[in-house]
């Protein structure tokens, strides 16, 4: 298997999850080629992925995305980031943010996401109530949690749009070219540099400003640290949220009898974020770890140096971890590793689970009745994420 090539970039909607399927029938850890010519292991197996998750002879790097081995300067200065890392310096940096990111800080966003989502959705309601299509991803899934994000770490409304194009550049990573990759993270390193240091000047009642006052005894985070740990939160805090929502929606919209039960039990809008989560998970895998020395996984020797990745949707889609795997049942108990697991485990994920039920309540009540309008979905290229091109609905015709 290449990596890249058949299983992680497959673009029409279906083929992904039939590959994995497939691959996890066949055994829980696979031998691969990254697209950048190493030798691969990509671990499909839930026992297997969480040993994995938790080896440590498992070490990650800052091309842990295995595209490349060298990135552009800012690039590589914005990847220096904690997801990159590993234990005593990861430990350090995930205790700063945990300090700062609270549950408190979470909860207390709660209206302003309605807000979000209720602006969002009025500004879509006439087209889709005059019976026009509309495609739910650029008008509802995406700038939804890019505003919460915005807001969490206290980015001024009117910077907003000027982020909107370099994020959607390095989303794409080198599948859109090093050159425009080096280019957007140029950019975006000089906006964060600015936010840190106009939170510096006037701090808020925000995350950045959180970041930039959080101690733990001497220790706090340097420039470096601070504008990296920005742009994780960025990237992580709204691509995953956005793809959550569309494959939420697309799962309903496809499984009308789940749809009916969720619109009769609104408490089951929770399961329901589980489900796709596993069904239909946001994250294809992990970051690329490299073996610092020989062991033993699942049956194969992972020799020094070897790059070894976890199928985070493929985990969900094993038939050991939950029953008949390829139907979308919100009310199965839905078991999944979609946030991750070990050290590196979503900090983000209340968060991420509390913006998904206010924004699909939201949208079921303002819509009665919606279907897909279309006829195929794509995929976007990605190696990282498992997202929709577009997800066009409608009002039915009545
Ligand atoms: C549906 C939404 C989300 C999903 C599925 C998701 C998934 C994940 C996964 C799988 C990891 C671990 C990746 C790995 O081990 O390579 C991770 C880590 C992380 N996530 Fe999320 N995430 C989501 C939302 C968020 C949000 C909203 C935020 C913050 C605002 C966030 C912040 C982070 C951070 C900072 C890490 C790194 C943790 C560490 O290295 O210790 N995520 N996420």
């Amino acid at each position: 298997v290449v990596f890249g090539s058949d299983v992680f970039i497959a673009v029409p909607d279906g083929a992904r999850r039939a590959a994995l399927l497939e691959m996890a029938a066949q055994g829980p850890v696979h031998r691969v080629t990254l697209p950048n010519g190493h030798p691969g292991w990509l671990v499909t197996g839930p026992a297997e992925a969480r040993i994995a998750l938790t080896e440590p002879r498992l070490a990650r790097g800052t091309t842990g995305m295995a595209f490349v081995d060298e990135l552009p300067e800012a690039a590589a200065s914005l990847q220096n980031h904690m997801l990159n890392m590993n234990p005593p310096d990861h430990t350090r940096l995930r205790k700063l943010i945990t300090a700062a990111f609270t549950r408190r800080r979470v909860e207390s966003l709660a209206p302003r996401i309605e807000g979000v989502a209720a602006e969002l959705l009025d500004a879509m309601s006439p087209a889709l109530d005059r019976g026009d299509a509309v495609d739910l991803f650029p008008s509802f899934a995406y700038p939804f949690p890019f505003r919460v994000i915005c807001i969490l770490l206290g980015v001024p409304e009117q910077d907003e749009k000027e982020l909107g194009p370099p994020f959607a550049a390095l989303a794409g990573g080198t599948v859109s070219g090093l050159q425009a990759y080096g280019q957007a993270a140029n950019t975006l390193l000089g906006f964060l540099r600015d936010l840190v240091a106009a939170k510096r000047r006037d701090p808020g009642d925000d995350l950045t400003s959180a970041l930039v006052q959080v101690r733990d005894g001497e220790d706090r985070l340097t420039e470096d640290e601070l504008t990296a740990m920005l742009y994780l939160l960025f990237i992580a805090g709204h691509e995953t949220t956005a793809s959550l929502l569309a494959n939420a929606v697309l799962a309903l919209l496809r499984n009308p009898d789940q749809l009916a039960l969720v619109r009769a039990q609104p408490d089951l809008v929770d399961a329901t974020i589980e489900e796709t989560l596993r069904y239909d998970g946001v994250v294809q895998g992990t970051l690329t770890a490299a073996a610092t020395e020989p062991f033993d996984l699942g049956g194969h020797t992972i020799n020094a140096g070897d790059r070894v990745t976890v199928s985070l949707m493929a985990v969900g889609l094993d038939p050991a971890l939950n029953d008949d795997p390829d139907r979308f049942v919100i009310t199965r108990a839905a078991d999944h590793l979609a946030f991750g697991h070990g050290v590196h485990h979503c900090v983000g994920a209340p968060l991420a689970r509390l913006e998904a039920r206010i924004a699909l309540r939201a949208l079921l009540d303002r819509f009665p009745v919606l279907e897909i309008a279309g006829e195929s979905l794509e995929r976007v290229p990605s190696l990282l994420f498992n997202r929709l091109a577009a997800l066009p609905v409608r009002v039915p015709a009545r």
